[in-house]
């Protein structure tokens, strides 16, 4: 019998920072919305899907994400996704939820801005009524395009008034550069967005200091190579700059070898401000309850470092001052 302790990683109360909404879609789902939608998958059955699961690296998986979200059709189908994963993340713990969307994906499927965004706000405008989750949407804009492709939807998005509060930077990494994205940045910033963008996830140490001194980002996602820099390393200390850490999925990416191998420890005692998040929960085998629950049990996280880590996401949220000292009152609690 497993013993609960006083911080049950179930009722921590966190700020989930990292998550893609398209990557929260489980296989049932996908079944269910190609059914609705009358779509034809690739696979016969759930297990079939389901061995697909098996990633050598960051494009791997971005090539089945970006082909199972050929089950997004409409509004309703945007809004059962998202509904599904607050009240997954609910019983996970998370108290507020900082949610990227890549709408470039689905308008490159002929799926409107309208449709997508409409469907995801829809119901996060209801997240904190209904799951107690506060929460702000992200639009996420792939690396992999041209700068002059986001700026074209980011205007399209302020021009349509979508309630984002952020952007952030994602897909493949590695030979996209920070410094393609300086335009689209300053556009964002001058427009009063919160800042943040994928870095040193499989990219180079390097990409993180570009992101802080040529993106101005607030914040890095995931991070982890910036353990390859000592200098940056103390700079990311100094400045309490946050790294949205994502364990198991480094894991499934191959980013690290096994979760016994993770860096995550060695981040905590370096003093760097890291927090645990899911990713892509619904690929890389769990959300932010199981990656609690698997860093407790393969590296003996202590109680003290889950406080620290939850402590660490609600502070390195873009809530208000208001709702982090909610949330720093129910963790203290
Ligand atoms: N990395 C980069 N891009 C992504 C990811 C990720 O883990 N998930 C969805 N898009
Ligand atoms: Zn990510």
């Amino acid at each position: 019998m497993q013993t609960t302790s006083d911080l049950n990683p179930r009722s921590l109360p966190v700020a989930e920072l990292h998550l893609h909404i398209e990557g929260t879609l489980e296989p049932e789902l996908i079944f269910a919305l190609a059914e609705r939608n009358g779509i034809e998958l690739p696979y016969r059955d759930l297990d079939e899907l389901r061995e697909r699961y098996e990633f050598t690296d960051l494009q791997s998986f971005l090539d089945l994400y970006y082909a199972n979200m050929a089950v997004l059709r409409t509004e309703e189908d945007f809004a059962d996704m998202t509904r599904a994963y607050l009240a997954r993340a609910a019983t996970a713990g998370v108290r507020h939820a900082e949610i990227m969307m890549d709408p470039q994906a689905h308008l490159s499927r002929g799926v409107s801005l309208e449709t997508c965004v409409n469907g995801v706000a829809s119901v996060l405008a209801q997240s904190e009524e209904e799951f107690g989750i506060s929460t702000m949407l992200i639009a996420a804009f792939l690396r992999d395009l041209s700068e002059e492709s986001a700026l074209e939807v980011l205007e399209a998005l302020l021009a349509m008034g979508a309630p984002i509060g952020a952007i952030g930077l994602d897909s493949a990494e590695v030979g996209n550069p920070p410094s393609k994205f300086v335009r689209l940045y300053d556009r964002a910033r001058e427009a009063g967005l919160r800042l943040t963008a994928h870095a040193g996830e499989e990219g180079p140490a390097s990409y993180v200091v570009d992101s802080l001194d040529l993106l101005g980002v607030e914040r890095i996602d995931h991070g982890i190579r910036c353990l390859d820099d000592a200098d940056l390393v103390e700079r990311l200390v100094e400045d309490r700059i946050p790294l949205t850490v994502c364990p198991l999925s480094n894991v499934r990416l191959r980013a690290v070898d096994t979760l016994a191998d993770h860096p995550l420890p060695a981040m905590l005692a370096a003093g760097l401000n890291v927090s645990v998040n899911s990713d892509d929960p619904a690929y890389f085998g769990g959300y932010v309850d199981d990656n609690f629950a698997q860093l407790e049990a393969v590296l003996g996280l202590s109680d003290f470092d889950k406080a620290r880590l939850a402590a660490n996401s609600i502070h390195s949220s873009f809530a208000s001052d208001e709702r982090k000292a909610e949330l720093l009152a129910e963790l203290n609690a």
